[in-house]
């Protein structure tokens, strides 16, 4: 069974959406660079191992990729799963990983990479909105894309409701 590292930063409601999908490989390791993030309790209360690896402590990216490279060494890890990992990966951390690392990002790819995604398709006014599921190159949200989640934008819709709105597509397409 292929053993499998999640990326966390923050609530970790798509981790918790893998932990409970019936997924064909195993969540060893959650790797979390923020030391009071949700995320962790979900993953402790799963009996998943975690990992705290606080960006702040290390000098730059490369020193901090590092770390991050040899727990995942450690785990004997084959594949990476970004869930709201809010930290741009060095070229050399993405190049070790590449092919074996995916991400979900809340926007459909290529239309709104970076940050504030639902915010931006209000603004522009767009119609169509949704997430994207993609391998993780060096160009920031720019791999190739594995599937996308697609909801139409009501009238109504403001960045809650939308941000909520593509959680509950991600947490169905992530797992796929
Ligand atoms: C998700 O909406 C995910 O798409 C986004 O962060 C949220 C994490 O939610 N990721 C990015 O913006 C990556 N650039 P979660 O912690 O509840 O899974």
């Amino acid at each position: 069974m292929i053993k499998i590292a999640v990326l966390v930063s923050g609530n970790g409601s798509n981790l918790q959406a893998l932990i409970d999908a019936n997924l064909s490989g195993q969540i060893v390791g959650v790797i979390s660079n923020k030391p009071n993030a949700f995320a962790l309790e979900r993953a402790k209360n799963a009996g998943i191992n975690t990992a705290v690896i606080e960006h702040k402590q290390y000098p730059n990216r490369e020193a901090f990729d590092a770390v991050m490279h040899q727990q995942l060494l450690d785990w004997k890890i084959d594949l990476v799963i970004l869930a709201g990992f809010m930290r741009i990966l060095s070229a050399k951390f993405v190049q070790a990983w590449q092919g074996k690392m995916v991400n979900i990002h809340p926007s459909l790819l290529p239309y709104y990479k970076g940050m504030h995604t639902h915010e931006r398709v209000l603004n522009t006014g767009d119609v169509w909105h949704g997430c994207t599921v993609h391998y993780v190159t060096a160009e920031l949200d720019a791999g190739q894309a594995l599937t996308q989640g697609v909801l139409k934008v009501n009238l109504q819709d403001d960045v809650d409701s939308l941000a909520s709105r593509v959680h509950v597509l991600e947490h169905l397409i992530y797992p796929q």
